[in-house]
């Protein structure tokens, strides 16, 4: 058996929460392999809504394993906080939930580090979620992380040495903070987190492929805020792209099987960095509106624009993408016409097809335009009932970025989405 692999091409929000929990039933294990909880999954269906944080989206389907990998990085804090949310609404999700002792550890010092060095910045400051997660993985590469499987034997002696190391770092930045505000709940998540099944994940997910269990990995933020390829540094501290799925659960590349590729039929991004497609006019506005476009973790405003499949091409070949899924067509409906990026003019004047090493901000997209359609898509039930422009679009983008788009959702419900 092989791992499949689902994943965004934007800039996150894509909606991935809501297709990895239409997709569960068909899979044995869902795994989470990079980020932290600066993921916000929204999950809607029988008019139930929940947003996850560190728990893969196929914690609501009981039979179902669920794995928080080596490459995810955990706040013992907020998680607890996740854990106890699940449990008011009726979830208890212990038995079916597995942690890896290689995860690392977001303590309340790497929030602190993340907090000084965001506001050391000013302006130049890189949109942090102030989670933490930035310090933990430089902690992770630097070689000073501690580790899930670090909370068996001498937590406490462990976390006090690396505390101290903090406290010598945050003293470079002018940056008043109280500790104990930062470490409330610390005890109590780790014992949430010892009471929890906590695995040698490489070797289990490698033992349910064996023994012929499928696996699907989900992916959080998305391809353009990858540390290597998206748009440093204006990025995300982890590998967002498929291989990081390899690294992130300890699967051989060659254990991969289908990748899926989501965006939205049009584009968003929160937080700073360059955007070549933002529109700052009614258009976005329009765009922000009818699609709710507020952060599911932090409710900040996403900034939105047309369409960018610049960006998009590239991250279909960074990923090996095989199967494109778009989400929020609906959000398009009664737009006269549909823009979509085909090439940018750099400030020096050239035009490329390619995603530049340097995306300045006064990147110029160069526009084909599409006719719209003014239909309500939210009550489709299948590809026949799609009006035909919509059916010009999707052909459209399908013939440009060379992979067919074998899902199309119309709705935050799992009962919104139409398999092609
Ligand atoms: P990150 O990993 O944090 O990037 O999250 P995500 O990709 O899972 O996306 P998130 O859940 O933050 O945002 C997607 C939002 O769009 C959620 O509120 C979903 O309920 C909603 N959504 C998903 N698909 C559709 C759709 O087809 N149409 C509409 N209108 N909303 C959708």
């Amino acid at each position: 058996m092989k791992v499949d692999v689902l994943l965004g091409l934007q800039w996150g929000d894509e909606g991935k929460g809501k297709v990895v929990d239409v997709l569960t039933p068909q899979y044995d294990v869902i795994t989470r392999f990079q980020g932290g909880p600066n993921a916000g999954h929204t999950l809607e269906f029988d008019n139930f809504k929940h947003v996850l944080h560190n728990i893969p989206s196929g914690i609501f389907h009981a039979d179902k394993v669920n794995i928080i990998g080596n490459g995810v990085v955990l706040d013992p804090i907020t998680f607890k906080k996740e854990i106890d949310s699940l449990k008011d609404k009726g979830f208890d999700i212990t038995k079916n939930l597995y942690i890896s002792k290689k995860a690392h550890l977001i303590l309340p010092t790497h929030r602190i580090l993340d907090a000084a060095s965001e506001a050391s910045k000013g302006k130049t400051k890189i949109g942090s979620t102030l989670k933490g997660i930035g310090p933990t993985y430089m902690d992770k590469t630097g070689r000073n992380g501690l580790r899930v499987g670090d909370i068996l034997h001498d937590f406490e002696a462990k976390y006090a040495a690396l505390k101290e190391k903090h406290v010598k770092m945050l003293e470079m930045y002018d940056f008043e903070y109280n500790i104990e505000e930062f470490e409330q709940g610390l005890q109590e998540g780790i014992e949430t987190l010892k009471s929890c099944i906590i695995i040698d994940s490489e070797h289990e997910i490698n033992k349910y492929l064996k023994n012929g269990k499928s696996i699907l990995a989900e992916g959080a933020q998305g391809t353009l805020l990858d540390i290597d390829f998206g748009s440093y540094p204006f990025v995300t501290s982890s590998n967002t792209i498929c291989a990081g799925a390899c690294t992130g659960m300890g699967v051989a590349p060659n254990k991969i099987g289908e990748v899926y590729g989501i965006f939205k039929a049009y584009c968003t991004r929160v937080g700073s960095g360059p955007f070549p497609t933002e529109l700052f006019d009614e258009t976005g506005e329009e765009l922000r509106k009818a699609g709710h476009e507020f952060g599911a973790t932090t409710g900040r405003p996403r900034r939105c624009g047309w369409i960018d499949l610049v960006a998009l091409k590239y991250s279909v070949m960074i990923n090996g993408v095989t199967q494109l899924i778009m989400t929020k067509g609906d959000v398009l409906s009664g737009f006269e016409t549909i823009k979509a990026a085909t090439a940018y003019k750099l400030n020096d004047g050239t035009v490329t097809e390619e995603f530049p090493f340097e995306l300045t901000d006064d990147v110029e997209p160069i526009y084909t335009e599409i006719k719209g359609w003014k239909e309500d898509l939210t009550g489709v039930k299948s590809e026949d009932e799609f009006p035909q422009e919509l059916k010009d679009y999707i052909a459209y983008l399908e013939k440009e970025l060379e992979v067919p788009i074998k899902i199309v959702s119309v709705g935050p419900d799992r009962e919104q989405t139409i398999v092609r």
